[in-house]
């Protein structure tokens, strides 16, 4: 039984590329917990969740917001396009949901995401042709260039009109040169940008607060708190598969800097990954299945990206990016999802090492040039006929899935603490709870 004597700080991130179903994973826990906090990313997320047959899909609003006990936050480390935020506030409202304004939390220092990093972003990708990222479009990495360029714009700084006026003209005047010498595009308009996220502003500002602070406050006071990471290991702009990452820190060190709390408050770091690994975007994937077996996949899995509408790659479960996103991460359990996709499929395969020119990795190299040449090393165990979506006990789950969970869990050194058998809240097996 949930208590709150004892305070539970959670981070929850991706394992893996992304899309590993986190959304879901945090809507199950936030019933324990007081607040969930996004610390990085922005609208290039989308995070499903599916109750009583009605899906939400979240890009910036962390994934507690079905609760109306849940406070939400926008950690300053989350770059912001306050147009969609609205739109977000809007569609939520107009379901019953977010009554209360102080649900809502939206860190002061947080980034915005303006025009001209979409159009930046766009234009470099379409430029870039067969070398493109396939980035979401949503302006991320020049959001990202600009905050670390120490060009970047705040929440903050719209409290005052003419200070985000002079900002926003000061910018555009060298921007605007560089847009027509290097794509020939109209110039931005300063005063229509001023006055639209002016509007946007008075709108948003009663949501605008100190995060560190809120959060703070709720851990002095034994609150249980959830950080709820957006992409996934293999994105992370250190640790994934440089350059073809997106621009934040996915790990979970980036939640204490995205949120503005110390690494002394975790009790738990919890990573999510399919049971086998998808892909959106371009980059290197070694256990990408270009088969039948990957049509499956892909078919069965409803492998279709939540914010891009874009084909998910499918391959194997990759032990060796799994490990790395142990180690980098600490993680202290995996939450396995989607392992109903599995089904009906008549072998398993696994990926423990790379074969790379004769010689066997088993660590991710660092290098693209060698990871592109990896091939992986697989293992393989007999797949299951069953339904498993409707299991509920692990005592019923067929000796084939705990085989394949303990194999996981043996190569990892480290405890898988859910099973996720469907999309729904409540399709799953909670086998241990970081909030209980
Ligand atoms: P996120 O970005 O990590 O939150 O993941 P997404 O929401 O982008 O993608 C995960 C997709 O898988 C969504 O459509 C979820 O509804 C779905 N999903 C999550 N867990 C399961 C599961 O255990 N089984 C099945 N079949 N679908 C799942
Ligand atoms: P969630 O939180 C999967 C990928 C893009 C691209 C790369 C860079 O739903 O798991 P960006 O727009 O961030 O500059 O794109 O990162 N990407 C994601 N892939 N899930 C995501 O978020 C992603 N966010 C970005 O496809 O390859
Ligand atoms: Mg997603």
């Amino acid at each position: 039984m949930l208590t709150n004597e004892r305070m539970a700080c959670v981070i929850i991130v991706g394992a893996q590329w992304g899309d590993e179903g986190k959304g879901k994973i945090v809507d199950l826990f936030t019933q324990s917990v007081s607040a969930v906090v996004r610390f990085q990313g922005g609208n290039n997320a989308g995070h499903t969740l599916v109750v009583n047959g009605e899906k939400t899909v979240l890009h910036l609003i962390p994934s507690g917001i079905l609760r109306d006990n849940v406070t939400c936050m926008i950690g300053n480390g989350v770059v912001v396009d306050p147009e969609i935020l609205l739109k977000e506030i809007t569609n939520l409202k107009a379901r019953g949901l977010l009554k209360n304004d102080a649900q809502l939390v939206i860190s002061d220092q947080a980034h915005l995401i303006m025009p001209y990093h979409k159009k930046l972003d766009q234009l470099r990708e379409e430029r870039s042709g067969s070398k493109k990222i396939g980035t979401t479009g949503r302006g991320i990495g020049p959001a990202y260039e600009d905050k670390m360029a120490r060009k970047g714009i705040r929440f903050c700084d719209l409290e005052i009109p003419e200070v985000f006026q002079e900002k926003v003209e000061n910018l555009l005047k060298r921007r605007n040169e560089r847009f027509s010498k290097m794509f020939n595009t109209e110039p931005f308009d300063a005063a229509i940008i001023v006055k639209s996220y002016l509007g946007f502003y008075q709108e948003l500002k009663k949501y605008v607060g100190n995060v560190s602070v809120n959060v703070s406050e709720l851990i002095k006071s034994k609150k249980h708190v959830l950080f709820e990471g957006a992409q996934g290991t293999s994105l992370d702009v250190d640790h994934g598969t440089y350059p073809f990452v997106t621009s934040s820190n996915t790990v979970a060190g980036g939640a204490m800097s995205g949120a503005g709390v110390g690494p002394t408050v975790i009790t738990d770091v919890i990573g999510i990954a399919k049971a086998y690994t998808t892909r959106v975007g371009m980059g290197p994937f070694p256990t990408e299945l270009l088969n039948e077996e990957g049509k499956y996949l892909q078919e069965k899995g409803g492998e279709v990206g939540s914010t891009t509408g874009r084909t998910r790659r499918c391959g194997w479960l990759d032990l060796v990016g799994l490990k790395h996103a142990v180690r980098i991460n600490g993680l202290t359990g995996l939450a396995l999802t989607k392992l109903d996709v599995l089904s009906g499929l008549k072998n398993i395969k696994y990926c423990k090492a790379y074969s790379y020119n004769g010689k066997i990795l088993n660590e991710l190299p660092a290098n693209l040039h060698v990871l592109e040449k990896c091939e992986p090393v697989y293992e393989e165990l007999p797949g299951w006929n069953d339904d498993i979506s409707k299991v509920r006990k692990l005592e019923e789950m067929p000796a084939q899935v705990l085989k394949y969970v303990k194999i996981i869990e043996t190569f990892l050194g480290i405890p898988v603490i859910l099973l996720s058998v469907g999309p729904e809240r409540g399709q799953d097996i909670i086998i241990r709870h970081p909030f209980e």
